[in-house]
């Protein structure tokens, strides 16, 4: 398994140009499902997730290629095959996006269950529950979830309010499948996350029929056909605000580029107020951090709140903050596993309950850490650039299902990040 060795860095500097949104991408991936048209995603990140996603259409019959500009071409035409198997699933939740396509097109879908991950159980309830609203017949057995809709899904209202707020990923599910229904769906407590309007905007030009995608209430149209299109996916914004707390934590003075700082506001927000001068283009983000960083109090909450994707970053960041930083995590269940590596590095971090507190500023000093999920694997790597002797992040495959080049991009930026691959 790669690690990275980290160096103790110099504040980073220059520019760094933010790549496609994953969480755009693979939802949009499984909407080629939808039509017979080939479909062509531009400015799509090269990651593991979506590797996976590919080996996931693949194996419903969706011919998937890689042009040479880097966009994806799927084609659709030949697939017939409705079933997403426990191989494919247990290496990544979001399969669960061919559920919706799947049960639209063909009146069936067989899905292993997602099971949970290392932030929490992960249940899709919300997305069974809109699916059967839709009219899907669904049981589960042996560890899959099978879907029949043999007289086609029908239009219905239908809340998807959770205990968390909502659900991107069932509003994103529900949403690609009313567009094949017939007659009207009204979506309320949808999710309001700048991915589910992109895929929204995809639908849209496929010759759906939506209105308020990414707002709470969604109304979709059903259609009867959908064709294929060319789309270019939204910049990815937990990236951007990742290279903005490193910026910010080391000190230094980035240009993030090709992003759109309309999607970070509640982030850009918080680290002005920790002390962070930022000037916002509408695709380009100047970050600056020369004064001492002030402490801060955050609460993740469903888009447009702070963002769960940033809680960990956050977390690093608060190691070089003068003061008490209080951390609360009220999306996922499960989503400190950070803090005892953040500990390793020397880090005065506590966790009770949902709530994270880090008295900084830590003197940080190197260790060997270990990576557990995506996010939290960015907040090793960030909490590595200001450690006394740097540190040697393991598992580092975490890092590769969502984040581009990291290294490269880190190294572009005057870091000290060296793979080393075992
Ligand atoms: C998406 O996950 C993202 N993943 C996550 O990003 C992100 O953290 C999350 O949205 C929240 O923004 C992808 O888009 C692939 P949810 P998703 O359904 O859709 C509960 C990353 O780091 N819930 O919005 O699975 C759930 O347990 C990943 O890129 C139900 O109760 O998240 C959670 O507490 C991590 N029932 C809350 O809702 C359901 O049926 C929000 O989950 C579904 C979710």
């Amino acid at each position: 398994m790669d690690k990275f060795k980290i160096e103790r860095s110099e504040p980073l500097c220059g520019r760094v140009h933010i790549s496609g949104a994953k969480n755009s991408c693979l939802p949009q991936m499984a909407a080629a499902l939808l039509t017979e048209g080939t479909v062509r995603l531009e400015n799509t990140p090269d990651l593991v997730d979506v590797r996976t996603m590919t080996q996931v259409l693949e194996n419903l019959g969706v011919v998937v290629e890689r042009a040479v500009d880097g966009a994806l071409e799927l084609d659709p035409s030949q697939a017939r095959r409705v079933t997403a198997p426990y191989e494919l699933v247990r290496r990544m939740r979001a399969s669960y996006y061919v559920m919706g396509p799947l049960l639209a097109r063909h009146g069936q879908a067989e899905m292993s269950l997602p099971g949970g991950c290392a932030i929490g159980q992960r249940p899709i309830d919300l997305h069974l529950k809109g699916l059967a609203a839709l009219g899907a017949e669904i049981s589960t057995s042996e560890g899959f979830v099978h879907l029949r809709a043999p007289g086609g899904l029908r239009g219905a209202r239908i809340d998807l309010a959770g205990e968390h707020g909502t659900s991107a990923g069932a509003t994103i599910n529900v949403m690609m499948a009313a567009s094949l229904a017939e007659g009207r769906t009204v979506l309320t407590s949808a999710a309001r996350e700048p991915e589910v309007e992109d895929v929204a905007v995809m639908l849209n030009a496929m010759g759906a029929s939506i209105t308020g995608g990414g707002e709470g209430v969604t109304e979709i149209e059903g259609v009867r056909h959908l064709s294929g299109i060319t789309h270019r996916v939204i910049p990815d914004r937990i990236e951007a605000g990742t290279f903005a707390v490193a910026a910010a934590i080391t000190g230094g003075d980035v240009v993030i580029s090709d992003c759109n700082p309309a999607h970070l506001t509640a982030v850009l927000e918080l680290l002005q107020q920790i002390g962070v001068d930022l000037e916002q283009g509408r695709k380009t983000l100047l970050v600056r951090s020369h004064a001492p960083l002030r402490p801060f109090q955050l609460e993740t909450k469903p888009y447009p709140g702070f963002p769960t994707d940033m809680q960990a970053q956050f977390c690093a960041l608060a190691t070089c903050c003068h003061g008490t930083s209080t951390i609360v995590e009220s999306i996922f269940e499960n989503r400190a596993m950070h803090a005892p590596e953040l500990a390793r590095l020397g880090a005065d971090i506590e966790v009770h309950g949902r709530t994270i507190t880090v008295r900084g500023p830590c003197a940080m000093t190197s260790a060997p850490v270990m990576a557990s999920d995506l996010r939290a694997s960015a907040a090793l790597v960030l909490a590595g650039l200001v450690a006394a002797g740097g540190c040697l992040v393991n598992r580092i495959y975490h890092l590769d299902r969502g984040y581009e080049n990291l290294e490269s991009k880190l190294v572009r930026l005057g870091a000290g990040i060296l793979r080393i691959s075992e």
